[in-house]
């Protein structure tokens, strides 16, 4: 971890979720709220269908909504998409974007999660920024030229520490129960941090930088104990409020 930064334990439920799963937010909402310290941060993104309410349960709890994508305009006419501002007015407090399969699925470019985030931004939210190599770009050795790339062209200008969350996710590593070693982490993740440092100066400094893929309750540690790794970002380990708050239980140790 980065030293004096607050980790950020996110989940992501993709399309993942009906109301009978609130009961699993509320279960996290709980878990977190005993919690001896609020050194660390906790965000679960369910469906947009689930956020007012996941929001309600979760009032009286540090546990934080968010949403796992928005639109770059604040409104107009873009049927099935949503806002920035929706998700702020739903108490939503955070947004993914340019997660892998929103990059595949929809062929959202640099440019556009770029646009993205700036819009997070100006509905005062804050944005995690997802990037991350293919098999082929890693077999290729590329990985660190598409990590410079994806941050220069994803990040908006107006990017602070406080705004913005990288979230590193290799796409090979995501629901695939495989992670890269713990060495190919850290040498991303001090890259990323250089990168950040140079064009951000001290926010690059604070800036989270989370770690995405196949993250569970058994590698967990591991990968917290990382330099940079700053947090994670979940999938199916996110699903159920045992796992979620098991994971969530490493960092509180690690940061007591
Ligand atoms: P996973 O997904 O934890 O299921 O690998 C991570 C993600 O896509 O954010």
């Amino acid at each position: 971890m980065t030293p004096d930064v607050r980790p950020l334990v996110a989940g992501n439920w993709k399309m993942n979720g009906t109301r009978e799963c609130l009961t699993e937010i509320k279960a996290m909402a709980e878990g977190v709220q005993g919690a001896l310290s609020e050194k660390v941060e906790t965000l679960i993104c369910p469906p947009a269908t689930l956020i007012y309410v996941a929001t309600a349960l979760a009032t009286d709890s540090p546990l934080q909504i968010g949403g796992q994508d928005c639109h770059q305009k604040a409104s107009g006419a873009h049927t099935g998409d949503i806002s920035a501002e929706m998700i702020a007015d739903c108490f939503g407090t955070y947004v993914i974007v340019g997660h892998s399969e929103r990059r595949t699925d929809h062929g959202e470019t640099d440019h556009i999660v770029r646009d993205k985030a700036a819009a997070a931004h100006d509905a005062g939210l804050t944005a995690i920024v997802c990037i991350g190599e293919t098999a082929d770009q890693r077999d290729a050795y590329e990985t660190l030229d598409v990590l410079k790339r994806q941050i220069f062209g994803s990040l908006p200008p107006g990017a602070t520490a406080e705004n913005t969350v990288i979230a590193y996710e290799p796409v090979w590593a995501i629901g695939t129960g495989l992670t890269p070693t713990a060495t190919d982490i850290a040498v991303a993740h001090s890259f990323m941090r250089a990168e950040l440092v140079e064009f951000f100066g001290d926010e690059g400094r604070r800036m989270r930088i989370l770690y995405g893929g196949s993250v569970k309750p058994a590698n967990a540690a591991e990968l917290m104990a990382i330099d940079n790794v700053d947090g994670a970002l979940i999938g199916g380990a996110s699903l159920k409020a045992k796992d979620f708050l098991a994971i969530y239980g490493v960092y509180e140790g690690l940061t007591a």
